[in-house]
């Protein structure tokens, strides 16, 4: 098998967003062998490659598992600035529609950890559990969305 580019690409992006590790660990074994050859890494180096993402994922969100319906009615909270369908309400918030459920945990954990700042979001994310983020991110990011990109 011969990584191309993009597949370096995707492999560098499952590996630094270390969002979603059932998705790095499918990814990379097939790989391995590929790797080795591609980088000339000995057995050693190899296994820093492929530990990496573990060790990205000690540090990264919270990952309880969400629950869609439980989400909606959290969501109720959500919905003056972006909808109950995650459509923004509001000038300067965001989509929350169709988002990856990963970014959305990751974002919601940084508010609340004060690592991303926003007046709004900081007030609005300080009572929340990690399930209840699992639950709000499983919600938004179940909505199906369409794009009409300009002709
Ligand atoms: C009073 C308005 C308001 C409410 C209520 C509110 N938000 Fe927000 N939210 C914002 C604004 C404004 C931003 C953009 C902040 C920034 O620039 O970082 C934002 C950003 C976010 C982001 C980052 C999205 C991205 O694309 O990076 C997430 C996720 C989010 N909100 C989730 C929620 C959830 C879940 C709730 C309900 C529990 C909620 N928000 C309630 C105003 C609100």
């Amino acid at each position: 098998m011969k990584l191309t580019r993009k597949d370096w690409v995707r492999l560098l992006l499952l590996w630094l967003g270390g969002i979603d590790l059932r998705l790095t660990m499918l990814a990379v074994p097939p790989l391995i062998p590929q790797i080795h050859h591609d980088l000339h890494l000995d057995e050693k180096g190899v296994g820093a490659l492929v530990s990496l993402p573990v060790l990205l994922l000690a540090t990264a969100a919270p990952s309880a598992a969400g629950d869609v319906a439980a989400g909606r009615r959290k969501a109720l909270a959500c919905q003056a600035c972006h909808g109950l369908d995650g459509l923004s309400k509001l000038p300067d918030a965001p989509h929350l529609a169709g988002q990856p459920e990963g970014y959305l945990v990751k974002s919601l954990d940084e508010y609340r950890k004060g690592v991303r700042k926003n007046e709004l979001m900081t007030l609005v994310v300080k009572d929340l559990s990690d399930q209840d983020i699992a639950d709000l991110a499983s919600y938004y990011s179940a909505i199906e969305i369409s794009a009409q990109p300009p002709k």
